[in-house]
């Protein structure tokens, strides 16, 4: 399927729930070292892979909670980067979950992951033990 057309239809994207045996590599192979897997340790974890309502992983997305507020994790598969899916992985998750506000914490050195968030309209608060701190209401 056509990436643009994809990104257009973006109802078309699908959440399947995170099988940690099938999807655990896979995750850290797209996620340049940034995939937190340590996230299912935490509260109320709710990981997915996106496809593209067919056979095609697009990356990964999910959730946990901290002090009563949703943080996300994301991981877009590299074939796919580049092309405004970050907010749409984020659409999906915040109309799943019912959330009106995601909050985000990338490393202040992950500039890709910075950028991306700055550019999908994050706000960032500060800076805390190296990461930048930021939210995004829905
Ligand atoms: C972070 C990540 C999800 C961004 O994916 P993406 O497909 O590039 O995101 P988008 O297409 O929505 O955003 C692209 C924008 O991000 C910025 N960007 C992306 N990579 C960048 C880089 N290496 N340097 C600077 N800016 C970058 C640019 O502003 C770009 O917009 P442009 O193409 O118009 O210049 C992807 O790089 C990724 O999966 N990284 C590995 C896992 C990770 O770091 N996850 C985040 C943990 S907090």
């Amino acid at each position: 399927m056509k990436l643009s057309l994809l990104v257009e239809e973006g109802e078309k994207l699908s959440l399947i729930p995170f099988n940690r045996s099938r999807d655990l590599k896979y995750w850290e192979e797209i996620g340049n070292g940034a995939a937190d897997t340590h996230v299912f340790t935490r509260e109320k974890p709710s990981m997915y892979i996106v496809t593209d309502g067919q056979e095609n992983r697009l990356g990964v997305v999910g959730l946990f909670y901290q002090e009563g507020k949703p943080w996300t994790e994301i991981a877009i598969d590299p074939k796919y980067r580049g092309h405004g899916l970050l907010s749409k992985f984020y659409e999906l998750l915040a109309k799943k979950h019912g959330l009106k506000r995601l909050w985000i914490s990338p490393n202040i050195s992950n500039t890709a992951s910075v950028k991306s968030h700055e550019k999908a309209g994050f706000v960032r608060v500060g800076e805390e033990y190296g990461k930048v701190i930021a939210y995004k209401d829905f």
